[in-house]
């Protein structure tokens, strides 16, 4: 294929608007699959992600098109659709020249369309609208153009309405593929690509268990064959390449990659750390400038993770290698509790990542794990120079709350804050407010898309809204509700750190930081939950909740009685009675000193359960 017949596109899309059922079609419709129930949703290769019906980890397929009698090449870059992945969206949106946005005519643009939207734009990419599911008896393509000009400034006549169920105008959309989409930028003119250095993006990568890490590649310059020499330019590690290849949809080797192209690279590299998403690829003999815009993906949620049964450690232990393996965004420490025993501490992308991980761990690997409490790393300012001599700096990250530096050497405490998109019908202005105002945003922008939808702006701590935030948004919503997130920085917070104990015993499984204004709630909830699930001792304990030590809630776990009387007969000896129940009553104020109350798993499990 000359470089004029290529089009390297990806399609963006909410979620469950319908990119992988318009990506089969795609595939049908040039016979790279068969039109059969059982090909459905090809891209989608995880189980999780055939469950959930979301895309996880993105895919590539080449499909070969005959447009005005002259064959194409057309590179199909799927993207995961969720919040969490907006990095990988990125780097896959960097490997092509254009982009297919989608649109579910009848639930219009939603928080992940715009953020998409301006992931495609910022590139300065040429977006192809299209509006699916127009079959649906509920469609309103007509609010949806609006929408689209409203938003965007795209014009009626640029869109193309679509079912990608039933195949409708499918077609329509792999003319305007060939028609509106540019070929790759060559800028060295394909002739001359012999004689330019290669340069590749690594914009994906996966893990064969016989073949190691196979990377997904675009060529921007130069072109790469078996037997290369590459470099790393992020990890400056050296690999030899065994195979290039084209993804159709699995892997065919071919026996070079051009300049313009989009394939794969399998190399020795072993990790996937070795294959950062974003990176550079050169030869080893002639490094390259970098590509720009290269940033790790950022782990912004962090949960112990133990095995149910501490016999299963080294099966876990196991799983999460192989799991990491094929994602390199996961951030592996290990971990240790009193109660839980070994274990890790895992960092996740958000809160969807660490959902499929543990999915995952189940499904493919039978292991039951216990995941704590998520939380995400706070920046702590210390003060005096002794302290951030022993800390290495002055900003010490916190990745687990129980470990804060103590309260006296803090100079302040950041959190990590989220500027999130939202956009609801205009009968749930009200509700949305007051939602808000519960996570502690604060509204940034507001405006309508079309006659009856808003979009707001709002500005979240991170922390607020890993758990509940888009469920209860949904609810409150009806399910109308859409909601997008991106990294919005660093700011100091009022934060406290929290401490629950048991029988006068911290249970560091349980300590939080949580913001002045909800302290006294959250304390008051985790007693209440704790006195539900722990059992009565033979002595009378409390639970309490403390910011530093000063205790802000209370309950108690009455004993539980036996009667030592009821051996002696009748009512007559009294004496004996009494003398039997303040034995009684000395034992249990012995027992109170001495005694512990465990905190078994099984509770902490309860407690922390989202
Ligand atoms: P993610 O992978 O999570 O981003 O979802 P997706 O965008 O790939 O959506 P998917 O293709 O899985 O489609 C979501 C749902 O919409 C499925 O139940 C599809 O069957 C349905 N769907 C997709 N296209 C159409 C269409 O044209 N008409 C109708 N009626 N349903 C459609």
């Amino acid at each position: 294929y000359s470089i004029d017949k290529i089009r390297n596109f990806s399609i963006i899309a909410h979620v469950d608007h319908g990119k992988s059922t318009l990506a089969d079609r795609l595939l049908e419709l040039t016979g790279v699959i068969k039109a059969d129930k059982a090909n459905k949703q090809i891209l989608d290769k995880l189980q999780v992600e055939k469950e959930r019906g979301i895309t996880v980890k993105a895919q590539t397929a080449s499909l070969f098109y005959e447009y005005k009698g002259k064959k194409h090449l057309l590179n199909l870059i799927d993207t995961p659709g969720h919040v969490d992945f907006h990095y990988e969206v990125k780097r896959s949106l960097a490997a092509c020249q254009g982009a297919i946005l989608l649109v579910d005519a009848n639930e219009g643009v939603q928080a992940q369309t715009l953020a998409n939207f301006y992931l495609a734009f910022e590139l300065d990419l040429p977006i192809i609208p299209v509006i699916n599911k127009i079959d649906l008896k509920v469609a309103k393509p007509e609010v949806v153009v609006q929408q689209l000009n409203t938003l965007f400034d795209i014009t009626p006549d640029q869109i193309i309405k679509i079912s990608a169920k039933l195949g409708t105008g499918v077609d329509e959309v792999l003319k305007a593929i060939v028609e509106r989409i540019p070929c790759p930028q060559v800028t060295s003119g394909s002739d001359k690509a012999t004689q330019v250095p290669f340069k590749g993006l690594l914009f994906d990568s996966h893990y064969d268990r016989f073949r190691g890490v196979v990377a997904s590649v675009a060529v921007k310059e130069g072109q790469i064959s078996a037997g290369d020499k590459i470099l790393s330019l992020q990890t400056k590690k050296k690999y030899d390449v065994q195979e290039v290849g084209v993804m159709s949809p699995d892997g065919v080797p071919i026996s070079r990659l051009y300049e313009g192209q989009v394939g794969y690279i399998i190399a020795n590299m072993k990790k996937a750390k070795d294959a950062l998403i974003g990176d550079t690829l050169c030869l080893a003999e002639h490094p390259v400038d970098p590509l720009p815009g290269f940033k790790p993906a950022q782990a912004m949620v962090f949960a112990g993770l133990f095995p149910a049964d501490q016999s299963e450690f080294s099966s876990l232990q196991d799983a999460i290698t192989k799991l990491t393996l094929n994602d390199s965004s996961v951030e592996v420490n290990s971990d240790h509790s009193a109660a839980l025993g070994q274990g890790f501490r895992l960092g996740f992308l958000g809160l969807l990542h660490m959902d499929v991980f543990e999915q995952r761990l189940r499904q493919e690997f039978h292991i039951n794990a216990i995941v704590t409490a998520p939380n995400v790393p706070y920046k702590v300012k210390v003060k005096g120079a002794k302290n951030i001599k022993f800390y290495g700096g002055e900003v010490v990250t916190v990745l687990n709350p129980c470990h804060l530096p103590p309260l006296s050497i803090i100079e302040e405490i950041q959190e990590p804050l989220v500027l999130g998109t939202i956009i609801v019908p205009d009968c749930y202005l009200g509700d949305l407010v007051s939602l808000s105002m519960k996570y502690r945003g604060v509204q940034v922008e507001q405006s309508y898309i079309d006659d009856t939808r808003i979009m707001f702006k709002v500005v979240f701590p991170l922390n607020e809204i890993i758990v509940t935030f888009f469920d209860e948004l949904k609810s409150v919503t009806s399910g109308y509700g859409s909601f997008d997130y991106e990294d919005y920085g660093y700011k100091t917070g009022n934060l406290v750190k929290l401490d629950i104990y048991v029988h006068n015993v911290i249970i560091e499984e349980l300590t939080s930081l949580v913001h002045v204004t909800k302290v006294e709630d959250r304390g008051r909830e985790l007693c209440l939950k704790l006195k539900e699930h722990l059992s009565r001792q033979q002595f009378e304990y409390t639970i309490r909740a403390a910011i530093n030590q000063r205790f802000i809630a209370k309950e108690t776990v009455k004993a539980y009685r036996k009667d030592v009387t009821a051996r002696v007969k009748s009512g007559h000896d009294m004496a004996r009675k009494k003398l039997l129940l303040d034995r009684q009553k000395e034992g249990k104020a012995r027992l109170r000193l001495a005694g512990k109350v465990p905190v078994k798993k099984d509770v902490l499990m309860k407690v922390l359960r989202k």
